[in-house]
């Protein structure tokens, strides 16, 4: 069995049925490329995979670690490893990328704010951050901003792949995370996904 199997998945928005039985089979260290016009569900299947609200399943399943991922919450989807970057980037005013970075990971530590233990470091944060600004060529003015605020289309692609790189998923969904990047940043996010791809 591979390591994160999709079996005739379908699933509805707004009462209307987009994905129509999609299985997929995945193994680790594999790369696999979804392809379809616009408007074919691409993005509905990310969203579903991640367990997005708006959306209803409607069948199928989708095994990953032992567990029918479909019937876990976001955050707990999030915990065991998956993470989506999104084709449009949302704007959260008011949370700054370093605190939603330091948040995040901490969440995927299992630190609750009690067991200090399980806190990342200043030193070790700083650290993996300033690595992977330096990958994607991203410089820290960024860190201060609220997540996505002003940022450009290719700032926003650039940041979710940030995200992707400190959280170190076992299961990336990159949604369109080429499109709206430029020659360069193309590279700089590609160089991003290739550091993250290995064996596990
Ligand atoms: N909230 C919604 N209400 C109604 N229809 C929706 C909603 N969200 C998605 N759809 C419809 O679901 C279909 C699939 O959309 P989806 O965004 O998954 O396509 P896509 O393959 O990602 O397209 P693109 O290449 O343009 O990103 C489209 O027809 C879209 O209009
Ligand atoms: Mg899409």
């Amino acid at each position: 069995m591979a390591d994160f199997e999709i079996k005739d998945l379908r699933a509805s928005v707004e009462g209307r049925q987009i994905l129509k039985g999609v299985s997929l089979a995945i193994s680790k260290g594999e790369v696999h490329a979804v392809m379809g016009p616009n408007g074919s569900g691409k993005s509905t299947l990310s969203h579903t995979l991640m367990g997005h609200p708006g959306y209803t399943v409607d069948g199928g399943s989708v095994i990953f670690k032992g567990q029918n991922v479909l019937e876990l919450e976001p955050d707990e989807r999030a915990r065991l490893g998956m993470f989506l970057a999104f084709q449009y980037p949302v704007v959260v005013p008011g949370i700054s990328m370093t605190n939603f970075l330091r948040t995040a990971l901490n969440s995927k530590r299992g630190y609750d704010g009690k067991d200090k233990s399980k806190q990342i470091s200043p030193k070790e944060f700083r650290s993996m951050l300033k690595d992977e600004l330096e990958v994607l060529h991203m410089d820290d003015s960024f860190l201060p901003r609220y997540i996505n605020d002003g940022f450009s289309g290719g700032e926003k692609k650039r940041a979710e792949i940030l995200q992707m790189a400190m959280l170190r998923p076992e299961i990336a969904i990159l949604d369109e995370t080429d499109s709206g990047l430029d020659i360069d940043s193309i590279k700089f996010v590609a160089d991003a996904v290739n550091r993250m791809r290995g064996p596990d």
